[in-house]
């Protein structure tokens, strides 16, 4: 069974990013062939800085080392190290309807926040179907907000394989049920695009400042408040232990802790969860040789993988 994921290189890796995508990738690792890796190519859609494209992968890297990708386990790879998902890209492009791509939400999300609408922004799902189907992909794991890009997967490869034989495998999203969908700190879904992310790597000051301005409302120190609305209890039920969770629950129902005590407590938490990882950061940062190293072995490795399913479907479709 091979599992498979990507990340975009296009910022600071958030607590969003941790829960939603990597941790359960990183728990995949031990139950199939996982392939994990770099979306460089798709970052080109919203990051014109190259060398800030290059610091930014690099920075991935790291960071999904550090949170426990495991490359014995795992082929990790940068997309862009596997030129032929382009060529698959245009393939599926052509059976494409439009409609499936009129009907993606994403395109409009991002330029309404003002990224330029550029033909590769709105194709963006015909390249992640490349990915996704060029690894002959049973399982992806990802956040709730790539579902609908799963679904056009899987549509794109049905149409394929209606035309020109079983080309695909036919791939299953696996969303969680819980942390697919992290709270930011103004209490809408965390994103990068939105300011209001907790930086999994970030330095203490400016992380402790971030938690400190958690949106709340302006309910007294001493009345009771509600755990259930509470982007506080939902990012704590993250990082902190059930016991600190209940104790937290029980605080907030019992009044006379503010809002200002339970942020300290949750940064206490965040700090120490990712602590080992941060630790694990440090390491590879001085040894940026042995990460390079294990994206060139991924990448041959994948190369392999896609050429097989390529040539599958150039020969399908008459190509070769
Ligand atoms: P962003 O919204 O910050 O741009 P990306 O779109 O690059 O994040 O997402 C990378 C991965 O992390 C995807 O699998 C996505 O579903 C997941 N992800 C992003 N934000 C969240 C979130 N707030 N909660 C859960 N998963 C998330
Ligand atoms: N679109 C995903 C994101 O923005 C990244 C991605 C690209 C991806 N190709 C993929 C995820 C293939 C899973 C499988 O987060």
């Amino acid at each position: 069974m091979r599992i498979l994921s990507g990340i975009q290189p296009s910022g600071r890796l958030h607590v969003g990013n941790y829960f939603g995508m990597m941790e359960p990738s990183i728990e995949l690792q031990d139950q199939g062939e996982a392939f994990y890796f770099i979306a460089d190519y798709h970052s080109l859609t919203t990051v014109h800085d190259p060398n800030q494209l290059r610091e930014n992968v690099r920075d991935v890297a790291i960071d999904f080392l550090a949170c426990g990708l495991n490359p014995d386990k795992a082929v990790f790879f940068k997309q862009s190290d596997v030129p032929e998902v382009t060529e698959l890209s245009w393939l599926l492009s052509t059976v494409t309807p439009m409609g499936f791509l009129n009907r993606c939400h994403s395109f409009k999300d991002k330029t309404d926040r003002g990224i330029e609408a550029s033909h590769g922004l709105f194709a963006y799902p015909v390249l992640m179907a490349s990915d996704i189907l060029i690894y002959d992909s049973s399982i992806v794991p990802v956040g709730d907000d790539q579902k609908q890009h799963l679904e056009v997967t899987r549509d794109i490869a049905v149409k394929f394989n209606n035309l020109y034989g079983d080309v695909f495998i036919i791939p299953e999203p696996k969303i969680r049920k819980e942390k697919a969908k992290v709270p930011g700190t103004d209490g809408q879904k965390m994103s990068k695009s939105y300011g209001n992310i907790i930086e999994i790597f970030g330095s203490e000051k400016p992380i402790r400042k971030k938690i400190m301005s958690i949106v709340t409302d302006s309910t007294p120190v001493e009345d009771p408040k509600d755990p259930s609305q509470s982007v506080i209890i939902d990012l704590f039920d993250l990082v902190g232990s059930d016991s600190e969770v209940e104790k937290m629950k029980s605080d907030f129902l019992s009044g006379g802790f503010g809002y200002g005590d339970f942020k300290k407590r949750l940064f206490e938490a965040f700090w120490d969860y990712f602590q080992p990882m941060r630790e694990k950061r440090n390491e590879l940062s001085e040894n940026l040789d042995y990460v390079d190293s294990i994206l060139k072995k991924g990448a041959e490795k994948a190369r392999n993988a896609a050429n097989r399913t390529l040539t599958r479907a150039r020969k399908a479709c008459g190509i070769e």
